[in-house]
């Protein structure tokens, strides 16, 4: 028995990519085409021999080496020297393959089975891809090839930045050939690891660029007071790398805010009783500390708040919907076809987000009045692939909806809901800093969930990255 998985781990690092080419593989279980990926590089039809694996474990064992919070911060103190980008480039060079080794390493040593899904393949393809890459770049020692290598990379976080519903899927397909621990344990770790990989890259590219704009700055002024004054302006910049040092928080929600509030009025419609033209979308308030302003990556926040309101609108949308009282209305809750005896009475509560600002931390409240999460379902919401949005689904099981399935192929913010990923990737990211998501339920009522973040300034200690 362990001879034959032997022999089939040999045959998976070796010759994998090369039998999914040929059309040679045991399609025993339930799988979906993956969607495609375009890929101009000359690796993207590279078979993986033997060579490439011994390298890349060489690569595997070698140990992290974190960078602190604050070293990051560092490099991005105005004005940007070249030697602090050419110093920050270089640590990427040398750490970025690293810890896309681990990652490929990980995906190698999942089942057999699992590995030659589609999606988990064509995952684990990419994150190759970008280890071959970034490993075969030189040593930056000019600003001319540091910007060659911030070009590069920002190619492969581009390409890496659309996984996460593949790996959704594949898991999903795959999920009976893998204990539940170890999977939790396998996208834990893909996850957190896929943060750090980003902050650094992200932070090398938004350098590059910004000493770029500083040395554009300078050169466009035509005396000496001007140079003064553009390096002034720079130095009061909202940046430092891929940090916003001032960041709007209650803008930022907003924005959120208007995103899903249109893709609710998109999936949910307007309800049936047109002359009072009802929508089913929540409304919005914005209140506490709306002048809040802290350090943080935009992104991060953008993503946690996204999922965070995707929840809480869909499950005030879903509520209105069943509390409309018509029990034909309670049978069409997802194809959304409603009777035209339902009510109409019931108003929709708005959501209510909430910004407090505490000692280096800002805490978002959301509060919704959805139903909350009942007893049975409330130990499985953060669980991957834990969703109550494809539950008539039952009769296709182990497979997305459709309506999910087309989302999952729609670039713009993922589905509403149906990938079962938005609250355990949105706690992980809420710690990846230090902070913290609590979701507190009232069933048959609403929820309120807890969003702490610390700002990423010089109080924040040293988390490492
Ligand atoms: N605000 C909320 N109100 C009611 N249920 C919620 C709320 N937030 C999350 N849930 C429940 O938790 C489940 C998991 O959420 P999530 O991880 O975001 O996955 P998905 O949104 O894809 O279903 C949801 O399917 C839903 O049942
Ligand atoms: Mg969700």
């Amino acid at each position: 028995m362990l001879k034959n998985v032997t022999i089939f781990r040999a045959l998976f690092n070796a010759g994998t990519l090369h039998r999914l080419k040929t059309g040679k593989i045991n399609k025993s279980f339930s799988i979906t085409q993956p969607k495609t990926y375009i890929s101009t590089s000359k690796y993207s039809n590279k078979i993986i021999s033997f060579y490439d694996t011994a390298l890349l474990s060489k690569f595997a064992k070698k140990p992290i080496k974190n960078i602190t919070s604050s070293h990051l911060l560092s490099f991005g103190v105005k004005p940007i020297t070249e030697n602090k980008l050419l110093e920050y480039t270089r640590f990427c060079q040398t750490e970025l393959p690293v810890r896309l080794a681990k990652r490929v390493v990980a995906f190698q040593n999942l089942p057999f089975i699992v590995g030659t899904n589609p999606h988990i393949f064509e995952v684990y393809r990419l994150y190759y891809e970008g280890f071959e890459r970034l490993r075969m770049s030189k040593p930056v020692n000019t600003l001319e090839e540091q910007k060659k290598y911030s070009d590069l990379l920002l190619q492969i976080i581009q390409s890496l930045s659309q996984v996460i519903p593949s790996v959704a899927q594949g898991m999903l397909e795959a999920s009976r050939y893998m204990k539940k621990e170890t999977t939790k344990k396998f996208l834990d770790d893909l996850i957190w690891s896929r943060i750090g990989l980003r902050v650094i890259g992200e932070h090398q590219v938004s350098l590059s660029k910004q000493y770029d704009e500083q040395i554009q700055g300078i050169a466009q002024s035509a005396n000496k007071k001007s140079v003064k004054n553009a390096i002034n302006s720079f130095n009061e910049m909202d940046w430092n790398g891929s940090i916003n040092t001032n960041l709007k928080i209650a803008k930022l929600l907003e924005q959120s805010c208007l995103f899903v509030q249109n893709m609710c009025e998109l999936h949910y419609g307007t309800s049936h009783c047109l002359s009072k033209n009802k929508s089913i979308t929540p409304q919005f308030i914005i209140d506490g500390d709306l002048e809040t302003e802290f350090s943080y990556i935009p992104s991060h926040i953008e993503y946690m708040s996204l999922e965070i309101l995707k929840n809480a609108f869909r499950a005030s949308a879903e509520y209105a919907i069943k509390s409309q009282g018509s029990s034909s209305s309670q049978n069409n809750l997802y194809n959304l076809g409603f009777s035209d005896h339902t009510s109409c009475e019931s108003s929709i509560e708005p959501i209510k987000l909430t910004i407090t600002k505490g000692h280096g931390t800002v805490c978002i409240r959301i509060r919704d009045h959805g139903g909350g999460i009942n007893a049975e379902t409330s130990n499985s919401i953060f669980d991957y692939s834990y969703s109550t949005y494809h539950k008539k689904d039952d009769d296709n099981e182990g497979t997305l909806s459709l309506l999910s399935n087309l989302a999952v192929n729609n670039h713009g913010g993922g589905p509403i809901a149906g990938l079962g990923f938005g609250l355990p990737m949105t706690k992980l990211y809420a710690e990846y800093f230090g902070g913290s998501l609590d979701l507190f339920s009232i069933p048959a009522y609403g929820c309120d969930i807890f969003l702490k973040l610390p700002c990423i300034d010089k109080s924040l200690g040293d988390i490492q990255i």
